[in-house]
Formats: C-alpha cells, structure tokens, sequence
C-alpha cells in the first residue's frame, strides 16, 4: 500500500495574547513534532483525551489552517519526499529545495493551490447541529463544493446533489427542507454527502458520530465503511470512543500533548499496547468482555497544559516508570515489531 498523506514534524502553535495590547505572551502547542504516514485506503483512528491536539491535527492537514512548521505531502512519491530530506539534510535553502517544496509541501500552498487540495480531501466536523448553515436548503449545502469548485452546474449538478443525498441514506423529497428540519443523524449524513460531492479521495471526520445516539452511531459507521470501499476513500477518524476506533479503524495513533505516542494496528494498540499512556488510557476503558480488561490504572494528575509542556518526555509527570532520562530528553516513535511505533524510553 503506498502513502497518501504524509506527515512529517508538523507544528501548531496558537499565540495566546495578553495585556491591554493583546500581545503575544506565550504559545499553546497544539502539535509538536507530529509525523504520521496514512496509507492509501486506510482507516486510520486518532486517539487520545480532550485537548491533545486531534482536531488541530485534523485542520492542519487539510489546510484549513496553516501549520507553524513542518511538511504535509499528501499523494507525493517517495522519491520527491527522500530527495527534500536529503536537501534538508545538508542544509542548502537552494532554489530546488524551494522548488519541490512550493510543488509537493502542503504547508507551503496557497491560493489555486489550495482550492485544488480542497476538492480532494475533505472535513466532516464534529457537530451536525453547528457545521451546516441554519439558512441555506440542503440542495444548496450540498451542491455547494461544485459551484465552488465549478465541477457541475445547472440540471447536472441538480441531479448531482439528488444522486449524493440518496447515496447517503436520504431522499430526493428532502432537497427543499433546512437543516433543522433534520435529526442529529440525518444532518451528519447531509455532511458526509457535502463532503462527497468534490470525489475526494481523502476525508477526516472529527468525531463524527460522538454527538448521535448508539443505534445511529452504528448506522453512520456501516454508511462511512460502504462508502469508503465504494470510493475507493483514505479516512482520517477522530474519536475518544475507543471501542469504535477498535472496530473500524485498521491503524491507531495515540496522541499526547501535541505528539503521537503510539501507533500500530488495532489488535496491537488495544491488547498489547507499550506505551505507558496508551495503556492507561485502554485500561479505563469499559469493556464489555471482562477477560480483556488490562487492570484499571488511574492516572495521577491533569493533562498538563499545552502552553507550558513538561520537559523531556510530556507524560513523565504522570508515569510510574520515568526516569531521569524521561525528565531530559523527549523520546522519538521507534518502532518495537513491525508496523508497531512507540515513543518511550522504557515501553512495557
Ligand atoms: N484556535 C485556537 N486558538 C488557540 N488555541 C487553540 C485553538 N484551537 C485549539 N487550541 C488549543 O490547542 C490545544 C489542542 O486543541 P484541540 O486540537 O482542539 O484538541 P482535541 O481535538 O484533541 O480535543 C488545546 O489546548 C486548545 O485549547
Ligand atoms: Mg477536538
């Protein structure tokens, strides 16, 4: 399977403002330091506790917000990506290195550029009651993308918009009516038709389903797998549902304060995870089978702030195992079998 979005040392840090003047007086760091490969045709689920950065990272890759530093390659080949590196490596800021970049580093586009990454990898948000606007028709919310883009208009992008709404579970009879006229699931599936109508190949869904009841969670996620086998779709999924990341997912990040501390495939992440966070994390996990629980480990202590991270390791302050070195020195993803990455000094 090749690559379709690559991740390399992304960085996102918000300034917080202060004083009368509003100025700069610190930086919450969002992400710091996030590389993460997504497969083509993967599900790949992003993981970790409220304010760890998940829907920064989304946001950031798509480019609806600009990354403070770091690359995004989304269908770019291996070759182009080793060659930058190796440009990198040896420090020339020559005209080729700012060529590839300006051709291949999402981070860097701007412009027409943009809009044409924007017809290919979509967001659905989180809340079905606030991501679709209370006063457009639904024809007009899902038809949207192709004026925007100028893919079809007219009686083809009429039946466009018809053909999207039915794919999606709902029906042509429902062109005409707003948004609240639609239940939580309803709405959730007018955006996943939104987000459908440019063909992308690339969707993150930022816990699409965590607003919704459990019986329409279960109907949203057998449309999104049908839908993505059918497209041939790439999905980035955000959720703190772990059960659902362990379901559908067939690749888990754990994210910490900004970093991934974790991936691998899901029998991995969810049965022998190494990090300690990530077993923490699973551990206070309820799980309907009693034989897998791992032991409930509670953590000491918050999530310490963003804007004012632990040295070394972030997740030293809460770990039974640091060590000196975990206070120093901030552990990188170092694989420990195949397919299975983990940042710590000491994994379990
Ligand atoms: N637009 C913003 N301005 C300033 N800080 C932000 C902004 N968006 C997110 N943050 C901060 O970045 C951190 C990560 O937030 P977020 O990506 O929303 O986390 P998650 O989706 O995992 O809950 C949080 O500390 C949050 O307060
Ligand atoms: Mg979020």
């Amino acid at each position: 399977m090749d690559t379709l979005v690559d991740i390399k040392k992304l960085k996102k840090h918000f300034p917080i403002l202060g004083g009368v003047f509003r100025r700069p007086v610190g930086m919450v760091k969002a992400l710091d330091g996030v590389s993460l490969a997504i497969r083509r045709g993967q599900w790949l689920g992003l993981v970790g506790e409220s304010g760890c950065g998940k829907t920064t990272l989304a946001k950031t890759v798509i480019r609806l917000w600009k990354p403070t530093s770091g690359h995004i390659y989304f269908d770019v080949p291996d070759e182009t990506k080793a060659l930058i590196e190796e440009l990198e490596s040896q420090g020339k800021n020559g005209s080729k290195l700012n060529y590839l970049l300006n051709e291949n580093d999402l981070a860097t586009f701007s412009g027409n550029r943009l809009r044409s990454l924007r017809r290919r990898a979509q967001l659905v948000h989180q809340d079905p009651f606030t991501s679709l606007d209370p006063r457009m028709k639904i024809k007009s919310t899902v038809g949207e993308p192709l004026r925007i883009h100028h893919v079809l208009s007219g009686e083809a992008a009429r039946s466009a918009v018809k053909e999207l709404l039915e794919r999606v579970g709902l029906s042509a009879g429902q062109l005409e009516r707003y948004p609240h006229q639609f239940s939580g699931g309803q709405r959730q599936r007018i955006a996943i038709a939104r987000a459908l109508a440019t063909k992308p190949e690339f969707i993150a869904f930022d816990e699409p389903t965590s607003a919704l009841d459990v019986s329409v969670q279960a109907q949203i996620l057998n449309l999104l797998k049908d839908l993505k086998k059918e497209f041939g779709l790439t999905y980035l999924y955000i959720t703190h549902e772990l059960l659902i990341a362990e379901s559908v997912c067939d690749y888990i990040a754990v994210m910490y304060l900004g970093k991934v501390v974790e991936m691998g495939r899901p029998e991995e992440i969810f049965h022998s995870p190494r990090h300690p966070y990530s077993q923490s994390l699973i551990a206070a996990t309820p799980v309907p089978d009693p034989s897998r629980r791992v032991g409930r480990i509670v953590l000491p202590g918050e999530v310490p702030s963003p804007a004012n991270p632990p040295p070394g390791c972030a997740f030293h302050p809460r770990c039974s195992r640091a060590s000196d070195e975990c206070r120093e020195l901030a552990p990188e993803l170092r694989p420990v079998s195949s397919d299975h990455y983990v940042a710590c000094f000491h994994p379990l």
